[in-house]
């Protein structure tokens, strides 16, 4: 018996890791998986077998015209594509075989999981139908590698903010008023207490954490948009990546920091899983550089008009539109080769109460927008952290009462402070160059979606 990286303890099913055959020539071996194709010839069955760790060819001899069938070909004769099998038999080396230059000559084969004839997705199928059967389309190996990059880079964060003091929180998901804005919550019955809300973002309790004292603090975690937008940048149910560091300057201390960070984490992904990104999905993941190119929304507008763009109709005012973002992406990257780029001082009417405004000019916030690809992956900002100020503007957004319970944790001193936001599957898209989020999540939610 070989036994491989699956072999952890004498409780598990004994099995070798398909991975783990080879160099392993004429020795005995048992390995399980699921079936992903059948071949029948006249003299040879030919079985591919995957795992987690690669796929398999198991060869059956058949018995001579004439003579009665052997229970193992019985068997392979009856076995359907997804089936889970559990096969002993002896690896020959040939170099003939195109997958890993080596077949499993059967000895037994025994269905451990029969699968229904007739899979209803393959490959080729619409992506709908793949979401409708995720955990079938899971099991190709692209998708288990999308899986492997989002943990390394959560844990890439992870070990990052570990490394600099900063604490994980798990704040509530349900919560008594809207987080960012009131048109996209989702709303349920709450007990005797009336309506509560799913929380967008983690953001007023990372800020609380900031007046309770914690300093640095960040959370990975859910959280919940009631938009309508079918792009394939949305979903109605996410997770957030969320940071909060006191004692900041400016957004600039926090823009930084975000640098440094996505450094980590690319670095990590790059070391890790470079090369199968670049085999699986064509796409190099580039180590960025050490600094991105930072535009204010005033020095970006002048940028566009330069350009001869015309920002689309429905853009708010002081907003830039998607194709005006992607033509800054593709300046950011022609003149300073960075697949990153800030915008920053976003106008005061695009952002939420809590952003603090500029000194220098009030129409204006101490905020950013990360922008990587030419698509929307972080807004982050310095904080109104002075009660009088933020209850103002609160007030100024129609806001104040239904966040009482969250001006109160500037009435007793509150430090300077700011943070971001990241949404984990925006990042992972990007990252893989996969066609939406969809793609990104292990099961998405969107307006059409709440099934499986
Ligand atoms: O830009 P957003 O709405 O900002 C906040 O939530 C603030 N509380 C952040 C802060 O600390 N100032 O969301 C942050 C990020 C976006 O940049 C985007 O990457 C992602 O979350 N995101 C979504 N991802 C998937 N589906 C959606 N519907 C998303 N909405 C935002
Ligand atoms: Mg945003």
């Amino acid at each position: 018996m070989i036994h491989g990286p699956f072999f952890l303890s004498e409780a598990l099913m004994q099995r070798t890791a398909i991975a783990a055959l080879s160099g392993q020539d004429q020795l005995d071996a048992t390995v399980a998986g699921f079936v992903t194709t059948i071949r029948v010839l006249k003299r040879m069955v030919f079985v591919i077998v995957q795992d987690k760790s690669g796929r398999v060819q198991v060869t059956i001899e058949r018995a001579q015209p004439g003579t009665m069938p052997t229970e193992l070909e019985t068997a392979t004769l009856g076995l359907t594509i997804g089936s889970v099998v559990r096969v002993r038999g002896t690896v020959v080396a040939n170099a003939t075989v195109k997958t890993g230059g080596l077949e499993l000559v059967a000895r037994s084969l025994e269905v451990v999981g029969p699968a229904e004839p007739g899979l209803p997705i393959d490959e080729h199928s619409a992506s709908d139908l793949q979401l409708d059967w995720r955990f079938l389309a899971l099991r190709r190996p692209e998708n288990l590698l999308v899986f492997e990059v989002q943990t390394t880079v959560e844990r890439a964060m992870r070990d990052y903010w570990a490394a600099h003091e900063f604490l994980e929180l798990h704040s509530p998901k349900l919560m008594h008023s809207a987080s960012e804005s009131g048109a996209d919550t989702f709303s349920t019955r709450y007990f005797d207490l009336g309506s509560a809300y799913l929380a967008q973002s983690p953001q007023f309790y990372k800020q609380m954490a900031i007046a309770a004292g914690f300093e640095r603090v960040f959370e990975i975690g859910p959280v919940f948009r009631a938009e309508p937008s079918l792009t394939p940048r949305h979903a109605a149910e996410f997770t957030s990546v969320d940071v909060e560091m006191a004692w900041v300057e400016s957004h600039e201390d926090v823009m930084q920091m975000e640098e440094r960070w996505l450094h980590h984490i690319l670095s990590a992904a790059h070391r890790e899983h470079g090369e199968a990104i670049e085999h699986t999905f064509g796409v190099t993941v580039n180590v960025p550089p050490a600094t991105f190119p930072r535009l204010t929304m005033r020095e970006a507008h002048a940028l566009l008009r330069q350009m001869g763009h015309a920002l689309a109709e429905a853009t708010k005012p002081g907003d830039i539109d998607p194709a005006g973002e992607r033509l800054l992406a593709r300046w950011a990257l022609d003149t300073h080769g960075s697949e990153f780029i800030f915008l920053t001082e976003y106008p005061s009417s695009l952002r939420p109460f809590y952003h603090m405004r500029a000194e220098h000019d009030p129409s204006v916030t101490k905020s950013f927008d990360l922008m990587w690809k030419g698509v929307e992956i972080t807004t982050g900002a310095q904080r109104e952290h002075r009660h009088d100020v933020l209850s103002r503007q609160a007030e100024g957004m129609g806001l104040r009462k239904s966040v009482a319970y969250y001006l109160d944790f500037f009435r007793y001193g509150c430090p300077p402070h700011g943070g971001f936001g990241l949404g984990l599957a925006r990042l992972v898209m990007l990252l893989l160059g996969l066609p939406s989020i969809r793609e990104a999540t292990f099961l998405h939610r969107g307006p059409t979606r709440l099934t499986p």
